[in-house]
């Protein structure tokens, strides 16, 4: 953990809704799927943020929305103090160059045509000015090296190279123009278990020598612990809870965290006697149709009339409120400070009737 924080990038009421429309000729708009809806958390220097949650939780819309892959609907991302929303052109160009995306699915996201060499220099031709055309294969023979891989395999393509080292091939890419900020969207889920304890063990070195910030997101929050200084857990389109990796673990306060932690694997057999699993209720609703209130509630065992009507918004439970600002520990919960109550075995939910309050 960083002893002093000092923001580096600074979300606040990050939207993105992709308009549903019917008809093929004259489109209409019917709704929208509400991908991102309101989504706030700050990165600090040096330090990892995880970014956990369900399928289709929105959250690769907000890695995209990070690296300008998405212009957002609403809200703001401040890059050092600076909102990349208000930028364009080659002011924007400039800035972005700091914020860099590793992709979920090194299978895909490399080209099979363009030989290691072009995929990994290829954001010089964005940004010349970083490796003039004459340093290039030594600034990529570096590249592989420091990830790795051997240097002397600049000239090979991509299906000669195992799903780790692709990886590291994306890695090295992410490094090329030198940012501040790495945003790895899903970096280890494609890849055999052996191996992701490798690339995060990389990206883990690479972190100290390069001085790099991360967003790192995954779908299961034991990958997130040992790489990630603090934790944000998504759930459908927004943040429920933030705060240190150890006070997530060891003292979630929002029930849907509970419910995540209590199907993580305990290596531990007495441990995980005692433990008690959570079983919610249900599916996640669409994303197009979103419950009143707290959108958590038609799943959630603590959910009474209040959650219906009022949005929680991410606050700081009590008994951490010694710590604020960007450490801060937040539940977006309106009983986030009551004691947990576990439906053991029963599944949580409110049941049908009181959904509709
Ligand atoms: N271009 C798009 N148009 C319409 N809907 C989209 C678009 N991109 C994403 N969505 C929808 O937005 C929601 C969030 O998608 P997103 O890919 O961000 O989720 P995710 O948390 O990354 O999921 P996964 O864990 O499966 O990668 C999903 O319901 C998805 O279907
Ligand atoms: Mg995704």
């Amino acid at each position: 953990m960083v002893d002093h924080l000092e923001p580096i990038l600074e979300v606040s009421g990050l939207v993105k809704h992709y308009p549903l429309t019917q008809g093929i000729l004259f489109k209409k708009q019917v709704g929208a799927v509400k991908a991102v809806d309101g989504v706030d958390f700050t990165l600090n220097k040096g330090e990892t943020l995880g970014i956990v949650g369900e399928s289709g939780c929105g959250k690769s819309t907000v890695a995209k929305m990070l690296v300008n892959l998405e212009r957002p609907t609403e809200g703001l991302i401040k890059y050092k103090g600076e909102d990349l929303t208000k930028l364009s052109g080659k002011a924007l160009k400039s800035v972005r160059r700091n914020i860099q995306m590793v992709f979920q699915d090194p299978y895909t996201s490399l080209n099979p045509r363009m030989t290691v060499g072009d995929i990994i220099g290829e954001p010089y031709e964005i940004h010349p000015e970083v490796a003039p055309k004459g340093d290039r294969r030594k600034k990529v023979q570096e590249l592989l090296d420091v990830v790795g891989l051997n240097p002397e395999y600049i000239n090979r393509y991509p299906h000669q190279f195992s799903g780790g080292q692709r990886q590291r091939i994306g890695i090295a890419r992410g490094l090329a123009l030198r940012p501040e900020v790495i945003v790895a969207d899903e970096p280890v889920s494609a890849l055999d278990v052996s191996v992701q304890a490798q690339v995060i063990n990389l990206l883990d070195r690479l972190q100290s020598e390069f001085e790099l910030s991360y967003v790192f997101i995954a779908h299961d929050l034991s990958i997130v612990r040992h790489i990630s200084d603090r934790v944000g857990v998504m759930y459908l389109g927004r943040i429920v809870e933030i705060g240190r990796d150890e006070e997530i673990y060891d003292h979630p306060t929002h029930p849907y965290t509970q419910a995540l932690l209590s199907a993580v694997p305990v290596p531990d057999p007495e441990a995980r006697e005692h433990r008690e699993r959570i079983i919610l209720a249900g599916d996640v609703p669409s994303p197009t149709n979103i419950p009143s209130g707290c959108r958590f509630r038609t799943r959630c065992w603590k959910a009474r009339e209040r959650c219906a009507l009022e949005v929680p918004l991410l606050a700081v439970p009590a008994e951490f409120r010694s710590v604020s600002g960007p450490a801060a520990h937040d539940s977006a919960c309106h009983f986030a400070e009551e004691k947990q109550v576990v439906p053991s075995e029963e599944p949580g939910g409110m049941s049908p009737e009181g959904q509709e309050e």
